[in-house]
């Protein structure tokens, strides 16, 4: 997204110089094919192949069924501020922000009141904003065995709020805020939990619903692990340091094998903030500024009227948020816990992958630019049997951080304290320390600095795992550290150079990478990778914009998601109106892509001004949900402007409220002859 109080990432803040391509140069020279033949380093950049061995990662063998037809681009010149599918498809709005989830109490389907303004005791009851990363969970089938395609939770997260679009304010930059506004606020992040049942064959929520739940910013959490009850974690509110109020920006999400989900913590950083006088007198310390904490944050003003956000009145306040967070979507009553052993960053989504002895691994990035991609593997195994086993498997294991080696192979680096300097000499005095402060850790030991990591997808047979890099506009200082598009100039020293593994300088449409552990072990500490996709306008007059996509060209790779059959859907997060750098691109879709042959077919496009993210299906995969966030984004407050999806009424949405405002909302696809989606 583009706007200047959200700036998205918008900051590059590693100072490490980490995994320069001539640091990897330097220590792989030598290895398996590297720079076949006699080329130079500059020479093999030219050819844009980095004489990695290509041939040595194997895809899957046999290409998914796809077969529907794809839809055009939704370009600037014929925008359609609505949800474009395929013929024979059709997409219905399910739920948007402020519908009731199923839960009485107050003003259960008020959406806001008489004058606009959102309430906080009306989005504790209703579906919360900004929806983002979500998961069915199906009930079991009835009078068979396995899973039922017909019921199910869906759990969806709500990643951040429009100020303006919540209190109904043109003026939200200058307008007193008032701790009332802070708790609305809070209530509409956090997570959805509701009940969605087939009636009459169509998928619709179920009201109400015993396990209908709101989780906010509010929520007590418990902090698990081994950064719990550190003296980082403590506040005046909590000496024990060990439960925060409510989880904050829930971006993407996972899930795990005994059923339970996870919703990640991406920019935390933005809701917290102080005085410029306060921080003149107690400057921000090396931990804050390494995850981009500042006294104007992205503009929310929160710490003007509550003090837990404040970073001065209650300094370790930030330090409990940026963790994965895992919640029981089955007990309404459980308590959510912050696995702190998976690291502090800022989490896009968490991917799970089960070895053959039953090892788990889970899959991270940490969206920002310059950032890196982890993983963590359980201490114990995955008990199939027994889902109370799995209870706190996510407590205990091994947090890896990767580097990506020029020669196509890569490591996982062990964040471990008392390994590779993470010692007291350099700052580490404990386990909690280096996942607190897990950025500086992953400094420390060399990972490899990415182009925005986004979503992570696991295969569903051969355990590869996909990432999205979403995009990257501060790296490259070859051929010369020039902007192609405006003039702009950079100083070298500000920009990590291009390497392997994030080839292009200037990476405006982001690249898919993907690798497989050695020997298919989730537990290994070696794999190989390559290139999926370079994303890209195959009109783009600068070549290294152009992109390889074979079929219909997207940019801003984010959601990313295999369904049950190995079809890789992609969906895009760039500027929603289609111009500038979008004009041969058009807005944002869904896009799904063969694995095998590689090529990209445009299932979706979408409303104006929104970004297409969170998509799942019940397990049969005729009933798929998608998510469309921030439709008409405009934080100067022109509602709707931009966009009036959805309820102008289309994709199935009739009613107008009473003050219009564009809502993010999930929709339903299905097929109209019932058959699996995407063929
Ligand atoms: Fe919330 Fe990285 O997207
Ligand atoms: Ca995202
Ligand atoms: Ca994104
Ligand atoms: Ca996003």
């Amino acid at each position: 997204m583009s706007s200047c109080m959200h700036p998205d990432n918008d900051q590059t803040i590693n100072p490490s110089g980490n995994t320069s391509i001539r640091d990897v140069m330097a220590a792989y020279t030598g290895r398996r094919n590297f720079l076949k033949g006699s080329l130079g380093a500059a020479a093999v950049m030219t050819l844009g192949g980095f004489g990695r061995d290509a041939m040595a990662y194997t895809t899957p063998s046999s290409s998914p069924a796809i077969t529907f037809t794809g839809v055009p681009a939704n370009l600037a010149a014929t925008f359609t501020d609505k949800i474009t599918v395929p013929a024979g498809y059709t997409a219905k709005v399910l739920i948007g922000w402020g519908d009731a989830i199923g839960r009485t109490g107050p003003a259960a389907n008020a959406h806001w009141d008489a004058s606009g303004a959102m309430t906080e005791a009306v989005q504790l009851t209703t579906f919360g904003a900004h929806n983002d990363g979500m998961h069915f969970f199906p009930f079991p089938a009835v009078g068979a065995q396995g899973e039922s395609n017909d019921r199910g939770l869906l759990v969806v997260n709500h990643e951040y709020v429009d100020p303006g679009l919540v209190h109904n304010t043109t003026s939200y930059s200058t307008d007193t805020i008032t701790k009332a506004m802070v708790d609305t606020q809070l209530a509409a992040h956090g997570v959805s939990v509701i009940e969605v049942r087939k009636n009459k064959g169509e998928m619709q929520v179920q009201r109400p619903s015993a396990f209908a739940r709101r989780i906010t910013g509010k929520t007590p959490c418990r902090i698990s692990g081994p950064a719990a009850g550190h003296a980082l974690m403590k506040t005046a509110a909590d000496p024990s340091g060990s439960v925060v109020l409510g989880t904050l920006n829930n971006c993407a999400h996972g899930y795990t094998p005994w059923g339970t989900y996870l919703t990640c913590e991406e920019n935390f950083n933005g809701y917290f903030g102080t005085t410029p006088a306060q921080l003149a007198s107690a400057p921000l310390t090396n931990l804050e500024r390494r995850y981009g904490l500042s006294a104007g944050g992205f503009g929310y003003r929160w710490h003007e009227a509550d003090p837990r956000f404040d970073l001065r009145a209650t300094p370790n306040e930030a330090n409990r948020f940026g963790w994965v967070v895992e919640i029981d979507p089955w007990n309404p009553n459980a308590i959510p816990v912050k696995r702190t052993a998976l690291g502090r960053f800022k989490h896009e989504s968490a991917g799970y992958a089960v070895g053959d002895d039953n090892t788990v691994a889970v899959y991270m990035g940490d969206d920002e630019r310059n950032e890196y991609v982890y993983k963590f593997v359980c201490a114990n195994k995955y008990n199939p049997r027994n889902r109370a086993a799995n209870r706190d498997l996510l407590d205990s294991g091994t947090l890896y951080v990767a580097r990506f080696n020029a020669d196509g192979t890569g490591v996982w680096l062990p964040l471990v304290f008392g390994q590779n300097g993470l010692t007291p000499a350099n700052g580490f005095s404990s386990q909690a320390d280096v996942l607190i402060n897990t950025r500086a850790a992953a400094d420390r030991v060399g990972a490899t600095m990415m182009d925005r990591p986004e979503w992570v997808a696991v295969h569903p047979t051969t355990r590869e795992v996909y990432i999205t890099l979403t995009n990257n506009n501060r790296r490259g200082t070859s051929p010369a550290s020039v902007n192609a598009a405006d003039g702009s100039t950079t100083a070298a020293s500000a920009r990590p150079p291009v390497d392997a593994s994030n080839p292009r300088r200037d990476n405006r449409y982001g690249h898919i990478l993907r690798w497989k552990e050695a020997n298919n072990d989730v537990g290994a500490t070696t794999f190989e990778w390559d290139i999926f996709v370079e994303c890209g306008d195959k009109l783009a007059t600068a070549p290294h914009l152009q992109g390889n996509i074979i079929g219909d060209d997207l940019g801003a790779p984010d959601g990313l998601w295999f369904d049950q059959d190995g079809r890789l859907w992609i969906q895009t997060d760039q500027q929603g109106d289609g111009l500038g750098d979008w004009a041969n691109i058009g807005g944002n879709v869904m896009s799904c892509a063969d694995p095998v042959t590689r090529r990209i077919t445009r299932f979706m496009t979408s409303p104006r001004n929104c970004e297409v993210t969170g998509v799942i299906s019940t397990p049969d995969g005729k009933t798929m949900f998608v998510g469309i966030q921030h439709p008409g984004e405009d934080w100067s407050g022109s509602f709707t402007a931009r966009s009036t999806w959805p309820d102008s009424g289309v994709n199935g949405a009739t009613t107008q409220k009473t003050v219009a405002k564009p809502r993010s909302s999930v929709v339903v696809i299905t097929k109209d002859d019932g058959g699996v989606i995407g063929t």
